[in-house]
């Protein structure tokens, strides 16, 4: 559970350093976990898209590209990340709080949310509403951070809170944005409990596939 505040701010000062910084500090794999996004996405054969916390656009615009029939709309509250995706080409966007989204009930086939979810003020409340805005049968995917198991687990949580905000200090200035970031992976539910959590919100089916070790995780469900 985050303060919007302090995250509106965080983003809008990294708005410019964002794109570079995350391919940096995720080696480029960032662009894969998109990637395969768009796939997914790509096979539900969606005329409408809403993808919430689109920052700077960089799903939003894989999946104009994946479907270019379909008619994607990027949402943000932070107006600095939102500039940056409708300039990359993001066709539409709407600035947009998305505890309290701006769009009628049963509005979207789809909607995505990438490295979003974990962000928001109240993870429950943030699926309730999502699901509000998705059409009956329509469907949800979060790509998120999650944190490995097994051997993998602690070399990476070193990675994660001693070594990205340095570089990451390095990089942007605001090395306390990204211990920030550490902290928030540290707290979102993962796997089972995640996709408990999506279920409850009223969403059935929901399931789980970790990328890359289980550092990231994509998950699916149906409203
Ligand atoms: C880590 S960025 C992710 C951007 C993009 N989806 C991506 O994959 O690169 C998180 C974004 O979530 C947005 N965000 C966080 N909480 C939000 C909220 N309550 N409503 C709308 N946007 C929010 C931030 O402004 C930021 O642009």
């Amino acid at each position: 559970m985050q303060d919007p505040n302090y995250v509106k701010k965080a983003f809008s000062r990294i708005a410019d350093r964002y794109v570079v910084t995350n391919h940096v500090l995720s080696l480029g794999t960032d662009i894969l976990w998109r990637k395969k996004v768009g796939r997914i996405v790509a096979g539900w054969n969606p005329e409408t898209i809403l993808d919430v916390a689109t920052g700077t656009g960089d799903l939003a615009l894989e999946i104009q590209k994946k479907c270019p029939d379909t008619q994607v709309t990027g949402s943000d509250f932070c107006e600095e990340m939102l500039a940056y995706a409708a300039q990359s080409g993001v066709r539409e966007t709407v600035v947009a709080d998305a505890m309290a989204m701006p769009f009628d009930d049963d509005s979207f086939d789809g909607l995505t949310v990438a490295f979003g979810l974990r962000n928001m003020a109240d993870w429950s409340d943030a699926l309730q509403e999502m699901y509000r805005v998705i059409k009956p049968k329509g469907h949800l995917l979060v790509l998120d951070f999650s944190l490995p198991t097994g051997v993998l687990r602690k070399p990476y949580r070193f990675y994660l809170n001693k070594v990205l905000p340095k570089i990451a200090g390095v990089m942007t200035g605001e090395g306390d944005a990204y211990e920030y970031l550490a902290g928030t992976i540290e707290q979102f539910p993962s796997g089972k409990e995640m996709t408990d959590l999506i279920n409850s919100c009223g969403f059935t089916g929901a399931s789980a596939r970790p990328l890359t070790c289980g550092v990231a995780s994509i998950y699916t469900a149906t409203a």
